[in-house]
Parts: C-alpha cells; sequence; structure tokens
C-alpha cells in the first residue's frame, strides 16, 4: 500500500541524495579578514546558515583558532581556517560567495574615507587574488569606505577580465537595519514589521532612508522623519563613540553581513523575490555605483529597482548626496588605476 511505498522511496540512497541536493545545494562561503572585530560572530552566523556546506575562514592571522572554535559547532558546514597570502588560494577556490570585512574600522573622530589609504590596498589585494581563484563568485564588500571600496572591486575585476556587475555588492544592509531599528521606536510599530528603504551610499548623508516608504507608516511629523534620517546616518558614528576607541560596529554589522550574504545565497539557489537594499553598479541616477533596493537571482543582480516615489525633503537629499558619492565613486576609480 502507499505507507510502505513513501518508506520504500525514502530509503531509496539515490532519492534521497538527489532531494537533498535539490533543497540545498553546496554552497562555499568565504570570510575574508575572519578573526577580525566583525569577521569573527559573522563566521558564527554564517556557521549557523543551513545553505552553507563549506565555510572558509581566512585572514592574515588567528583564522585556526576562530575555524577550530566555531568548527565544533553541529551544523551543516565544514569549516577551515586559513592564514597568510600563501593560504589564500585554498580559501578561495571553488567559492560561490566571498564576504569581505577586512581591513581597519574608525576611531573616534574619522570618517569612513580616513580609512581609504589603509583599506583600499587591502581590498584591491584581496580581490586580485579573487579574479585569479573564484572569479564567479559574488562578492560582498563591507571593508570601508564602500563608497570607495566597491568602484576599487570593479575596477581591479575589469584589470582581470573578470567584471561581472550583477556580482559585486557593497554591503549597505547595517543602514537598513538601524533605519528600522530607530523607526519602530519612535513610531511605537513592532520592529519586525518595519520595511524601509535606503538609497544612497555608505558614510554620512550618502546614506538615505526613504521613511515616505515605510511600512507600516505612522504618519511621523516632518521633524521626527528628520531626525531620523539623521540618526540612521550617524549611526555608525554613535557606536564608533560608545566603543570609545576600540572600534565601529561589529554584532550589528555582522547580523546585517549574515542577512545579506543569506539572501545573496536564496538568490542564487532560485528563490524567487529576494529583494534587498544594496550598492551596486546602476543605471537609475547619473552615477555609476549607487544603493538601492535589488532584486537578487541565480546570478547575482537581476534586477536594480528604482527609487520610486520621493519626498521633497528626500529629493533634496538625494540631491545633496550626489557630489559626495561622485567623489568617492572617482576615488576609487583613480586608486585602481594609479597602483
Ligand atoms: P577589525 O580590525 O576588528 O578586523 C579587521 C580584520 O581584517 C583583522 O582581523 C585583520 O587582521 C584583517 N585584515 C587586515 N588586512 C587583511 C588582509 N590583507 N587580508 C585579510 N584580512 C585582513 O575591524 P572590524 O571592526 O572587523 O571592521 C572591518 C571593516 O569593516 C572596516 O573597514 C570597517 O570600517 C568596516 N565596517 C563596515 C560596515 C558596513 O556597514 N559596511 C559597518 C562596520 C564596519
Amino acid at each position: 500500500g502507499a505507507p510502505s511505498a513513501a518508506a520504500a522511496s525514502s530509503s531509496s540512497p539515490v532519492l534521497r541524495r538527489y532531494y537533498s541536493s535539490e533543497s540545498t545545494p553546496e554552497r562555499k562561503v568565504a570570510v575574508l579578514g575572519a578573526a577580525g572585530g566583525i569577521g569573527q560572530p559573522l563566521a558564527l552566523l554564517m556557521k549557523l546558515n543551513p545553505l552553507v556546506s563549506k565555510l572558509s575562514l581566512y585572514d592574515i592571522a588567528g583564522t585556526p583558532g576562530v575555524a577550530a572554535d566555531v568548527g565544533h559547532i553541529n551544523t551543516r558546514s565544514e569549516v577551515s581556517g586559513y592564514a597568510g597570502e600563501d593560504q589564500l588560494r585554498q580559501a578561495l577556490e571553488g567559492c560561490d560567495l566571498v564576504i569581505i570585512p577586512a581591513g581597519v574600522p574608525r576611531k573616534p573622530g574619522m570618517t569612513r574615507d580616513d580609512l581609504f589609504n589603509i583599506n583600499a590596498g587591502i581590498v584591491q589585494s584581496l580581490c586580485t587574488a579573487i579574479a585569479k581563484y573564484c572569479p564567479h563568485a559574488l562578492v560582498n564588500m563591507i571593508s570601508n569606505p564602500v563608497n570607495s571600496t566597491v568602484p576599487i572591486a570593479a575596477e581591479v575585476f575589469k584589470k582581470a577580465r573578470t567584471y561581472d556587475e550583477k556580482r559585486l555588492f557593497g554591503v549597505t544592509t547595517l543602514d537598513v537595519v538601524r533605519a528600522k531599528t530607530f523607526y519602530a521606536g519612535k513610531a511605537n510599530v513592532p520592529v519586525a514589521k518595519v520595511n524601509v528603504p535606503v538609497v544612497g551610499g555608505h558614510a554620512g548623508i550618502t546614506i538615505l532612508p526613504l521613511f515616505s516608504q515605510v511600512t507600516p507608516s505612522a504618519n511621523l511629523a516632518d521633524e521626527d522623519i528628520k531626525a531620523l534620517t539623521k540618526r540612521t546616518q550617524d549611526g555608525g558614528t554613535e557606536v564608533v563613540e560608545a566603543k570609545a576607541g576600540k572600534g565601529s560596529a561589529t554584532l550589528s554589522m555582522a547580523y546585517a553581513g549574515a542577512l545579506f550574504a543569506d539572501a545573496c545565497l536564496k538568490g542564487l539557489n532560485g528563490v524567487p523575490d529576494v529583494v534587498e537594499c544594496s550598492y551596486v553598479q546602476s543605471s537609475i541616477t547619473e552615477l555609476p555605483f549607487f544603493a538601492s533596493k535589488v532584486r537578487l537571482g541565480k546570478n547575482g543582480v537581476e534586477e536594480v529597482l528604482g527609487l520610486g516615489p520621493l519626498s521633497d525633503f528626500e529629493k533634496e537629499g538625494l540631491e545633496a548626496l550626489k557630489p559626495e558619492l561622485k567623489s568617492s565613486i572617482e576615488k576609487g576609480i583613480k586608486f585602481a588605476n594609479q597602483s
């Protein structure tokens, strides 16, 4: 009868393998900078993600310890630690997704652009290795200044003739996470229900939350929206100052990075309608890179979605951010073509 047929098919090793590989394909994910403040909790969160089958943890030092520690967690992925440039090839080969939180964070009084001199070189060398060892991987760039490091990565990939604009993402998810949290607090709505796009870039005034599109809408006063916008833009600085010299956002960033990586993996796996904000190559404004809602799919970016209707306040914010974002993009492109 039916029950025994079902039992027979579920005990068939061939069938079981077929079904399990259909539902959860093998996915290798690397974290570059995995021993750092973001890297460690991000490694933990990626170890908890059932979509990951191999987790590759790379840093210039310290990764064997992080890998041994995280590797004892009894979840799906197999964890390997790699330390030093001569292990970068092994860390990257076969990767579907590479997440980059490598580089120095801000201290009080610093802007993200103050990190440029150190982080630009780090990103350039890591992307050179990605072009060589896993040219088809999606790249999630966390290292700041994101407004410039994404254009640097694009130039490196162009030189290596591996550039595919669909596979390069600046991670701006933390701006969205913050906008949701701050809005829910002010509007007194359940935070889990809040949705709000954040567009532009990832530094100061280039971060533009579109509270006119927030759901559920609580019809906050203009001055409240202004204050929420400012708090979202300064969210990173709020953490840098509270940590008083001990770094910038690491735990909330790891959460945001894990959320965005999960969305990328879902897209790769063919889950429909995965939409997240990200800083990508774009033609929705005159700037070559811009953050907006992006539909994720089997090849990375499936569609860059438009901004939708903006309030007058947001229109002003959009015009105000363009010169700064433009110059950060140009700075990145110039750096990559000079060195
Ligand atoms: P951290 O200093 O704690 O960790 C950085 C790690 O990168 C260190 O373990 C270091 O050894 C490693 N590293 C340095 N050079 C490397 C190389 N060539 N290859 C591999 N690893 C290398 O810094 P934290 O707090 O983890 O921040 C990392 C980056 O993320 C910073 O640039 C920071 O500004 C940025 N960030 C970005 C955010 C975003 O929303 N996109 C939010 C918060 C921080």
